[in-house]
């Protein structure tokens, strides 16, 4: 069922490496509504991280939505695979190939959700050819690569765009990097409703306190819904 409320996707490239099961139960129990996978390739980011294997063995210890975000390119020949490895969402970049039109058909045929994801440099010239193919369009407010980096305010005036862009359609607005207390509001009254957070999320917790992680995910949820009113 879709919905505009609020929903805080932690990203596990901020978890514990060596611990990824214990992680995402722990985050789950402390109030995460979906679990965020950022897969990077060394080739369209410069990071390297989670191959669809990997994906597979973490699934079993979530219950909920597995957001699989793809940072790699090509695209196309992997799709098959992640969604085998039981992602809800797969996430493609506009930028990661020539034939997103392509990538985002391939994606909606394994029967998981279609998400574009957007670099802050990239423009909205070709959200109106791919709106009616799309479950989620994912802002993104870092440039792709790593955990932690600082949140850039340009992007709010494109996710304004964007919301009015959608009307009623049901797509959802993801934004990515730099998300804080202190920037959620921005970006949920500019029309996001889900939040990805890496290290807000899991700064000061770990899997034997995972109380720290409930008090970050309830702090960012409640300074997003505020800003809504
Ligand atoms: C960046 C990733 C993000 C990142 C978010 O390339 O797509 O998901 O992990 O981390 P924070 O919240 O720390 O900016
Ligand atoms: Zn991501």
């Amino acid at each position: 069922m879709f919905d505009r409320s609020i929903k805080i996707a932690p990203s596990i490239l901020s978890a514990d490496f060596a611990n990824f099961g214990a992680e995402c139960r722990a985050i789950e129990a402390q109030g995460a509504d979906w679990v965020h996978v950022d897969v990077m390739d060394g080739h369209f980011v410069p990071n390297l991280t989670f191959g669809p294997a990997m994906c597979a063995a973490i699934r079993k210890h979530i219950k909920g939505v597995m957001d699989v975000h793809l940072m790699i390119s090509p695209v196309d020949a992997y799709i098959d695979a992640y969604a085998k490895a039981g992602a809800d969402v797969i996430t493609a970049h506009l930028e990661a190939g020539p034939h997103i039109h392509r990538t985002l058909q391939a994606i909606r045929a394994t029967g998981a959700k279609a998400g574009l994801a957007l670099n802050p440099g990239t423009g909205l010239d070709a959200l109106p050819h791919l709106l009616d193919m799309v479950d989620l369009i994912c802002v993104m407010t870092v440039n792709p690569g790593f955990g932690g980096q600082k949140f850039i305010g340009s992007q709010l005036e494109k996710i304004r765009a964007i919301r009015a862009m959608i009307g009623d359609r049901p797509v959802h607005i993801e934004i990515d990097g730099g998300v804080t207390v202190e920037t959620a509001p921005l970006v949920a009254a500019a029309g996001a409703d889900v939040l990805v957070a890496g290290s807000a999320v899991f700064s000061g917790g770990s899997v034997d306190s995972p109380s720290v992680y409930g008090t970050n995910i309830a702090a960012i949820r409640a300074a997003a819904e505020a800003a809504r009113g």
